[in-house]
């Protein structure tokens, strides 16, 4: 199985520019925090609880458009290289790729992730039920890894960005990434975007508040990831877990507010931050989506719109478009 799996583990920051980001979020009014911390190894674990609770929507909402659509994606693409950012678990991709073993022998996928635990987990469990497949894991972020995609080993690339991760990026980054991405795939290839739509916080809001405490739980790991890769001393629990909706901004913001005035050092940073009473550091944000306004944003990148698959509500959608 080994020779069809390749792992290959890139950083584009030297050790003096490690965490500069961290520092950078932290010193900043209000703090915030780069959210790809979420994922080590616990991170990612975490997230996929998140998948399986109630109140989180958006995973099996995508999975069951992907059960209808995978099929018709893959008959109007025929043969492609399957090319994933932010790869996450397993589950996905098999949709694509059963229904790629339909319209071509041999399978290849290029996960990209900057958690290698979550990556090499879903690459051996897919190795072991698709024969026919070989895996190229980039082990970074999706900058840095598209920039190190080696040439296709298909005729065309059908490049997945999945779970409404894109949702993560702020209105000025998801410009600037379609348009890394129109430029890093060749004329011909294909783009597939799942986003989170626009609706009632009544569904919006638990998603992001589960009654577990999972979420909470997601959202302190950012603070236990900092402390061991920069040995730090947050106490975790000494923040709360806050999500809530913005309607200007059409977003999900996640928050953890410190919960007593407290100083932090990451010492491996040389880095020492006060937090007052209730100030709040913000870990992630979460864009729902317009289509309409999605599909002029990929236009102006220069894709050509093909397609929408939604679910029978219109909470989420899978947008195919071409270069
Ligand atoms: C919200 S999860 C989605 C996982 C999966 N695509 C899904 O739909 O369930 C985001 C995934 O992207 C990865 N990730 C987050 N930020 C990233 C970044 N800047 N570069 C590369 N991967 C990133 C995380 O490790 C995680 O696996």
């Amino acid at each position: 199985m080994s020779d069809r799996l390749h792992l290959t583990h890139l950083s584009s920051l030297t050790p003096q520019q490690e965490g500069q980001d961290v520092i950078r979020g932290l010193t900043q009014q209000p703090k915030s925090l780069p959210s790809y911390y979420f994922y080590d190894a616990a991170g990612s674990h975490l997230f996929e609880e998140i998948c399986e609770l109630p109140e989180y929507y958006p995973t099996r909402t995508e999975l069951g458009i992907l059960e209808t659509a995978a099929g018709a994606i893959a008959q109007l693409t025929g043969a492609c290289e399957l090319v994933e950012l932010g790869s996450g678990s397993d589950r996905k991709i098999r949709l694509l790729l059963s229904a790629y073993a339909q319209v071509q022998p041999h399978l290849y996928y290029r996960p990209i992730d900057v958690s290698s635990s979550i990556l090499k987990t879903s690459a051996m469990a897919l190795l072991a039920d698709y024969p026919q497949l070989s895996i190229h894991g980039l082990v970074g972020t999706y900058e840095v890894g598209l920039e190190h995609l080696p040439p296709p080993l298909a005729p065309r690339r059908l490049l997945c960005f999945l779970g409404s991760t894109i949702g993560n990026l702020s209105a000025r980054e998801c410009p600037a990434l379609f348009q890394q991405i129109h430029r890093v795939l060749k004329e011909g290839d294909y783009f597939l975007l799942g986003v989170d739509l626009i609706k009632d916080t009544s569904i919006l809001l638990p998603a992001y508040n589960d009654a577990q405490g999972v979420t909470a739980a997601f959202n302190r790991n950012i603070l236990y990831h900092l402390n061991w890769r920069f040995q730090g001393n947050f106490q975790p629990e000494a923040f709360a877990h806050r999500a809530i909706y913005n309607p200007i901004a059409q977003q999900i913001e996640m928050y953890l507010d410190s919960q007593q005035w407290q100083t932090v050092t990451l010492a491996a940073l040389d880095f020492h931050c006060r937090f007052a009473a209730g100030e709040p550091i913000l870990t992630e944000i979460s864009r729902k989506f317009d289509l309409a306004a999605l599909k002029e944003a990929l236009t102006a990148a220069g894709f050509r719109w093909i397609n929408a698959f939604t679910d029978p509500q219109q909470w989420f959608a899978l947008c195919l478009c071409q270069v």
